[in-house]
């Protein structure tokens, strides 16, 4: 939440700086400013979107070769011109952006009103700045790392932060804790970001700062790290595998659009080189140096939050059903302060697109306390949950910067599948013949995808057809429950229909009441196992008059007789179900919200990664 980037070398910053507020407006954007010294210090910011800044620095002098920008997601303070960031100290010599919460802010506020100061803003950011002039004020000569490194002592909370100063168009100092950080390191130019998208263009040399580094960039002197003690670091500078066309929309209309139509492609990458069904082998190199410990756990944990939860909900079923290992699934946020009873013989599995979600960092870095083994399964390379955990694997699904989150979902299936099916077979779980030919309908899941996505227009007609709905209900069992959950989500998030997703056979305890001629009902009808009772939750609905809705599998003829629409997906083992019927409700979900005019990649009050708890 927040995007942060800031530039010092021989270009121009501004455009830089735009471009990098562009790319990292997925994380908010709900107001943004930049600061730019040029002789002047030229500070300007705005509610709403980073196009609205823009439309503001029409014609102001922004030259200058150094400067930084916000894009802000709301937490101390309500979105407005005022509370944007940047924020300047009292004397409006020194100005900051940052990402995170200052959760002491309010006795740090206290004790610099008593001081004399006074603010503009409700933010918890500005405190921040005027405790650093403060701190210059007793001693004059201090440097302004100095000055914030003594700061960041006082403060409890996350920050990602960048300072400028009037007077020093030479020097960015830039610090993080909780809160992501990269340094990108050009020729004779330097960058600080919440992500490496805006610095992709320019370099692919990067650092991660840790948690309690600050870094002070001097633009003909370089740059040096000091954790919050004043010790020195040299962390590796490392080289990223990024390309720009993966931060663009490719002729689609939408980036949610474009994810959902790349997941043949990112659902193979999860596979690649991990899976080979001629050959009769699956393995994922992060497992196989643990084995040991996931055959002998006595129980396996999963925590996440929001989608990644539900993708966590159906690798309970997988490693329950597959592997016989007894498992729990835990919103990260409860997980954490629930004083949960954790032993070494755990094996805690933290799921994750952005590997930044606060609830989810705080929760596996409270279970480490305790001696499980912690297992990531992460998007974004070089992240925080990787570095937290003993081991993982990366999903390789590629930048997703659609706030809904869709092919990282199903790269994430893919993984936790894989993992299913790995320690179901070593535990001799699974039959030599079952195990096959999961691995080869695994293989085939992408050509299989590619397929519903070719459905696209029929699922635009039925969403034409409920586009007006002002709630929707999605019904599944066994390993499609939660993937009524996960439509119902896509659907509320980006269309703003309240949608509740419930397993089948619930229905009948309490959400059928609500059922009438205007209630769409989703349901997810594929599963084998449970065929006539979801035809008499189907015929339940009907009984009320509900818009059935159905996810079938090719050739169900019986099931498309009795609703009133349904979209058929190929056969598949039903432990790989998940992996395509989740593909319909991601395309059912895009183009109500388009029909109904939602700002489909960057819905209201959201943000892509969640980094405050
Ligand atoms: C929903 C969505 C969110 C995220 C959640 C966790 O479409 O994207 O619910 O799944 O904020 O984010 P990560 O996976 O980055 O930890």
């Amino acid at each position: 939440m927040c995007g942060i980037v800031a530039y010092v070398g021989d270009r121009e910053a501004y455009p830089i700086i735009i471009d990098g507020l562009r790319r990292l407006e997925y994380r908010g954007y709900d107001s943004a400013g930049v600061s730019i010294i040029n002789g002047s210090f030229n500070n300007y910011k705005k509610q709403g979107k980073v196009s609205d800044l823009e439309q503001l620095l029409e014609g102001k002098d922004l030259h200058g070769t150094i400067g930084m920008g916000h894009t802000r997601w709301a937490t101390h303070g309500v979105p407005n011109d005022v509370n944007a960031h940047p924020h300047l100290s009292g004397d409006g010599n020194l100005s900051i952006i940052h990402n995170g919460i200052i959760e002491n802010y309010a006795s740090l506020k206290q004790a610099l009103e008593n001081l004399g100061h006074t603010f503009k803003s409700d933010t918890d950011t500005e405190v921040l700045i005027h405790l650093i002039e403060e701190i210059r004020k007793g001693e004059k000569d201090l440097s302004l790392e100095e000055a914030t490194r003594q700061a960041l002592q006082k403060v409890d909370g996350a920050y990602a932060i960048v300072i400028l100063e009037k007077d020093n168009p030479d020097k960015i100092v830039g610090a993080k804790k909780s809160s992501p950080l990269v340094l990108g390191i050009g020729d004779g130019e330097y960058f600080l970001a919440s992500d490496a998208s805006p610095m992709v263009k320019y370099t692919d040399k990067v650092i991660y700062l840790e948690d309690e580094e600050i870094v002070t960039i001097e633009r003909d002197k370089g740059y040096q790290i000091r954790t919050i003690e004043n010790k020195v670091t040299n962390p590796k500078v490392l080289q990223i595998d990024l390309k720009i066309e993966e931060l663009e929309k490719g002729g689609y209309d939408h980036f949610m659009l474009k994810e959902i139509y790349q997941q043949p492609v990112t659902i193979a990458e999860s596979m690649r080189g991990r899976i080979n069904a001629a050959e009769g082998w699956c393995k994922l190199g992060g497992m196989e140096l643990h084995m040991n410990r996931f055959l002998n756990a006595k129980r396996i944990i999963l925590t996440a939050c929001g989608t990644s939860w539900h993708a966590a909900m159906i690798a309970e079923y997988l490693f329950e059903d597959l592997a016989r290992i007894p498992t729990e699934v835990e919103y990260a946020s409860e997980f954490r302060y629930r004083n949960p009873i954790i032993t070494p013989d755990d094996v805690i599995i933290a799921i994750s697109q952005s590997g930044e979600t606060a609830d989810t960092l705080a929760a596996i870095k409270s279970a480490k306390t305790k001696g499980a083994f912690l297992y990531g399964i992460v998007n974004n390379v070089g992240s925080s949950i990787p570095r937290e955990t003993h081991s993982g694997s990366y999903t390789h699904a590629g930048p997703e910067i659609g706030v809904a989150s869709t092919k990282a979902f199903t790269s994430q299936l893919t993984v936790l599948t894989m993992m299913a099916i790995i320690l179901g077979y070593q535990k001799g779980k699974i039959s030599e013949d079952y195990y096959h030919r999961l691995l080869s309908e695994l293989e085939s899941i992408p050509a299989q995808v590619a397929k519903i996505l070719n459905k696209s227009e029929q699922i635009k007609y039925i969403a034409g057809e409920v586009r007006n709905a002002s709630n929707a209900l999605y019904l599944g069992r066994g390993y499609n429950f939660p993937i009524a959950l996960e439509g119902a989500l896509k659907l509320k998030e980006i269309s703003y229909i309240h949608a509740e997703g419930y397993p089948a056979a619930e229905m009948k305890h309490g959400p059928i009441a609500l059922i009438d001629m205007y209630m769409p009902v989703v349901i997810i009808a594929t599963n084998e196992s449970a065929r006539e009772k979801i035809i008499s939750n189907i015929q339940e609905v009907k009984a009320r008059k509900g818009i059935v809705i159905a996810i079938i599998t090719e050739g169900d003829d019986k099931i498309k007789e009795m609703a009133d629409f349904s979209i058929e997906i190929p056969m598949i083992e039903e432990p790989l179900s998940p992996l395509l019927s989740v593909i319909p409700l991601q395309i059912l979900s895009y183009h109500i919200a388009v029909m109904r005019g939602c700002h489909v990649d960057q819905p209201r009050n959201l943000a892509k990664s969640v980094t405050v708890e």
